[in-house]
């Protein structure tokens, strides 16, 4: 069996991909089975990315847990992808969560809907699906958590959510005949990714062709690591809301007590998701609503101290409220913080574009997925913003990307298979039958990967825009500064010398034997296919053994501690 896992900011969808009879590959979504509010196991397609703790102890993940997070938010995890690759620790009560710790029980439930889907058949691969943007620490805790949650190493691929949405998309384009096809990619074609989630906007700019059963698909651009999502946009709708009620009721704010807020916060952000769909449901009905002012109302019980309050929100007010993440910000990012403040669609790809220095008029196609696409204003701001490109519509936004991986881990696990068969039988046959389809990706780095050896200046290992798999060696050029051990900080970041740069991990290793300060030291690296990062320490001493830092070794990662508020 060949599974895709897209393990998101909000919600987490597992497919798999089997032969169709009549050739070709078809992906299906599985149901995974949770609990929802009433407490009743249900099977849905989408498996919320939020945690709870309930009062005996137990870990909930799923449609319970989202629903909770309205009456338990200090019970609850959410959004935690948005600190994979940190220290982070979400505190619950006496037990601590990191962001592994998160993802890993979202993957194990995963895990046991595709053993109940199974029936006892093996699993050959499970893709899961990241943000191109993630660096590497981030693409590293993500197969920690695979690993706690007990898949088998050797069977666990990770590919760019981007990369997958799109490759859903032209399998579904190789079923239409060739009239009824959105794109044509038997000649080379540059398309601009805009994923759109829950939490992150992941923007690829690639290179397609499909020439005979080959679909090549290269990475040309990936776009920084950009936190924007619906989150952002149902917490612009609630501030909206809240300041309201704040001024229609006369609450001063600051007598309200921060748990309260805190709950008044949660529940406005549910209602607000739910008026996002329901303008959205409305206007892919019909278009011409938006002239109508539609509204949406729910009552929100036990709202403001025990009493229930109806709330309203026109779609004027919504987009009013949400006006700014449509527009570019202006600022001309310096700072983290500054660049944090940049939260809108526009920013992150007009910087991608001039990073990268790509013309906006070479991009053919616009691809645009995550459930964020949905709200039509998304796409109507695309299409403003790239006139001459087409811009398509993921046909299932919230399931193209685990379709998508669970394609590639079917072609990667088949069409390898055959060609080892070939090799093996006929050495000089490795073209695919022609009911086959060979997808070969080229991945790039989104970011410079940057070391510091006890404090000096960070020096770039890996440069930006490094294909991977790679490897290499910096020889000499670090010196060992205490006799008992070494301490080594990676950083992400354009280049040395840039103010965004982003310390990732602190790693600090023990000397067997003590060594002379001033002793060289060789750094060892390598990446994988997979953007997994190996260092290796040789100190040139002659007596130690080198130090390998990976997620495999047992060396202490240390890190300052943040304690979610
Ligand atoms: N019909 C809809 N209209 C508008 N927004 C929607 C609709 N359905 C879902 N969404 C929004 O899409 C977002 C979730 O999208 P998606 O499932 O693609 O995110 P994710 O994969 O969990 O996150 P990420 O890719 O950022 O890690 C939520 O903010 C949700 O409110
Ligand atoms: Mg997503």
């Amino acid at each position: 069996m060949h599974i895709g896992i897209d393990l998101g900011t909000t919600n987490t969808v597992v497919s798999y991909a089997k032969r169709k009879a009549r050739g070709g590959v078809e992906p299906q979504v599985m149901r995974i089975t949770q609990l929802d509010e009433y407490n009743s196991s249900i099977q849905e397609e989408i498996l919320p990315s939020v945690l709870f703790l309930d009062f005996d102890g137990n870990i909930v993940i799923g449609k319970k847990a989202k629903h909770m997070k309205q009456y338990h938010p200090d019970r609850t995890i959410s959004n935690s992808k948005r600190y994979m690759g940190t220290s982070m620790v979400f505190r619950i009560e006496d037990r601590a969560f990191t962001p592994v710790d998160v993802a890993a029980n979202i993957l194990k439930v995963c895990k046991r809907t595709i053993e109940l889907n199974l029936g006892g058949k093996p699993v050959q691969q499970v893709t899961i699906t990241v943000p191109a943007s993630f660096n590497t620490d981030q693409i590293r805790d993500t197969r920690n958590a695979a690993l706690k949650a007990g898949f088998d190493p050797d069977r666990i691929r990770i590919i760019p959510e981007p990369t997958a949405a799109f490759i859903d998309f032209i399998n579904e384009q190789s079923e239409l005949v060739e009239e009824d096809r959105l794109v044509d990619i038997s000649t080379p074609k540059r398309v601009l990714v805009f994923d759109l989630g829950g939490g992150t906007c992941d923007i690829v700019v690639m290179d397609v062709v499909q020439s005979g059963n080959c679909l090549k698909v290269e990475e040309k651009a990936v776009g920084r690591y950009s936190e924007l999502g619906g989150i952002d946009f149902d917490l612009a709708a609630t501030r909206y809301l809240l300041q309201k009620f704040f001024v229609d009721n006369k609450i001063k704010e600051g007598d309200v007590e921060p748990v309260e807020q805190s709950q008044m916060v949660n529940k406005l952000m549910a209602f607000c998701e739910k008026a996002k769909e329901f303008f959205s449901n409305q206007m892919m009905l019909n278009p011409e609503i938006e002239s109508t002012n539609p509204s949406f109302k729910m009552n929100i019980p036990e709202f403001w101290r025990g009493k229930s309050q109806l709330f309203s929100i026109t779609l004027k007010e919504y987009n009013t409220a949400t006006r700014d993440l449509y527009h570019s910000s202006g600022i001309k990012a310096k700072t983290i913080e500054d660049y944090e403040r940049c939260k809108n669609i526009v920013d992150p790809i007009y910087e991608t574009l001039e990073r990268y220095e790509i013309d906006k008029n070479s991009i053919d196609y616009i691809f645009a997925t995550g459930g964020m696409s949905l709200y039509y204003k998304v796409v109507q701001r695309l299409k403003e913003l790239f006139p001459k490109s087409q811009v398509i519509k993921a046909s299932n936004p919230l399931e193209a990307v685990s379709r998508g991986a669970a394609i590639f881990s079917f072609y990667e696990v088949e069409i390898k298979r055959q060609n080892e068969k070939a090799s093996i039988s006929k050495p000089t046959i490795k073209e695919p039958s022609s009911a086959e389809m060979e997808i070969v990706t080229k991945t790039v780095l989104a970011e410079a990967i940057m070391i510091d050896v006890e404090e000096g200046l960070p020096r770039e290992i890996i440069s930006k825009n490094q294909p991977v798999p790679y490897k290499g060696v910096i020889r000499d050029s670090f010196r060992v500064t205490s006799p008992s051990g070494i301490k080594i900080d990676i950083y992400a970041g354009e280049d040395p010398y840039d103010c965004k740069m982003r310390i990732q991990k602190s790693f600090t290793g023990n000397f067997r034997s003590p060594v002379t300060p001033g002793t060289p030291l060789d750094i060892e690296y390598e990446i994988d296919e997979n953007k997994y990062l190996k260092l290796r320490v040789v100190v040139k001493d002659n007596m130690n053994p080198p130090i390998d830092l990976d997620v495999d070794s047992d060396v202490k990662t240390v890190g300052l501690e943040k304690v979610k508020e």
